[in-house]
């Protein structure tokens, strides 16, 4: 169903009041060309009501001759912003950045974000975003989990698909996503909300088996049947099954890029409001499928860059993974089991 813009604009207010914006804040809007335009006149309108001064930095889009389709997730290359010092100026002056076009992976996110200014991704479709509105039970379920993964040295993860899983932790930030930007120099995506971080570089190994029915993105596609992905110190050096395996295989291949075949973040799903199913209702280029990467319970893995976490391996190339059925330990403590989450404290 549609949501309106009245309801658009309130829910705005309330993401944007959560996330701290002030009266007389500077906050800019970065918009491109495939920018939801719902999207952005009701944030603008909410800005408005908050007493933040706007300013709006379109960027016209870059890259779409490389990219292997319309989808934000599918080719995570170089943003136009990487050749745009003028732009890159302005977004560093401003507070706050509602981001519409999408920076994820640039290191000109990274350098904005080390200025202090926040950042709030918002690119899925509004439906969703209403669906899952950032909540306070939400962040605190994700600072909870947060507080485990800091302290933890070790994951392990098992299933009965044949998941067998091991990396070492402590070289990398706890990425957390709960959906709000209120903290400076912080990064976040409405809606999202689960926990994860980037293994230290070489400790992965291990078996991990993509289940039928488990989802690959950014194909956005359900596995048909079992793959078996072997990790061999941070690399994946064998991907076996049938034809899931094989597209998934080729995929990879096609960047021409060894570094799209390195382990990138793990960690797990903390939404209840997030569902499995939902992939199967949308159209692929429809949004990212952020119910895809938050249904509670999940294992949600990834390969590729690093970027994100202040590492330099920058490939445009970045397969996320939510696994169900799996049973994740942080130093032998059970987070999931069965695809479960299993603290009370995360529930
Ligand atoms: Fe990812």
């Amino acid at each position: 169903m549609a949501i309106s813009d009245a309801d658009l604009v309130i829910a705005w207010k309330q993401v944007l009041e959560m996330c701290r914006v002030r009266d007389g804040e500077q906050i800019a809007i970065l918009t491109s060309d495939d920018s939801n335009p719902q999207i952005v006149r009701t944030c603008r309108i909410a800005i408005a009501q908050l007493g933040g001064i706007l300013t709006m930095i379109n960027l016209p889009p870059i890259n779409g001759e490389k990219a292997l389709s319309r989808d934000k997730s599918g080719y995570v290359g170089k943003t136009p912003l990487a050749f745009n010092t003028a732009a890159l100026a302005g977004l560093m002056a401003a507070d706050m950045i509602i981001d519409t076009m999408q920076l994820l992976f640039s290191k000109e996110q990274e350098d904005i974000l080390k200025t202090g200014t926040r950042i709030l991704l918002a690119v899925e479709p509004p439906e969703v975003m209403m669906r899952m509105l950032p909540t306070a039970e939400g962040k605190t379920r994700v600072l909870n989990a947060e507080k485990v993964m800091s302290a933890a040295r070790v994951m392990t993860v098992t299933s009965d698909a044949g998941t067998d899983f091991t990396c070492g932790l402590g070289q990398y930030p706890v990425l957390t996503q709960y959906g709000l930007a209120d903290e400076p120099g912080r990064w976040d995506h409405w809606p999202s909300c689960f926990v994860a971080r980037w293994p230290d570089e070489g400790s992965s190994n291990g078996t991990i088996v993509i289940d039928a029915g488990d989802i690959l993105l950014p194909f956005k596609m359900y596995a048909r049947e079992k793959v078996i992905l072997t990790i061999k110190d941070g690399i994946v050096t064998d991907i076996d099954g049938g034809f899931t395996a094989e597209y998934m295989l080729r995929f990879m291949e096609s960047f021409n890029d060894p570094d799209a075949f390195a382990m990138a973040h793990v960690g797990w799903g903390l939404e209840p409001r997030a569902h499995w199913t939902t992939l199967g209702l949308y159209d692929r280029e429809a949004g990212l499928s952020m119910d895809s990467r938050s249904f509670a319970g999940n294992f949600l893995f990834s390969t590729g860059p690093n970027t994100e976490a202040g590492g330099d391996r920058d490939t445009p190339c970045h397969l996320d993974i939510p696994l169900r059925g799996c049973s994740l330990s942080l130093d032998g403590e059970p987070m999931t089991v069965n695809g479960k989450v299993v603290r009370a404290d995360q529930q």
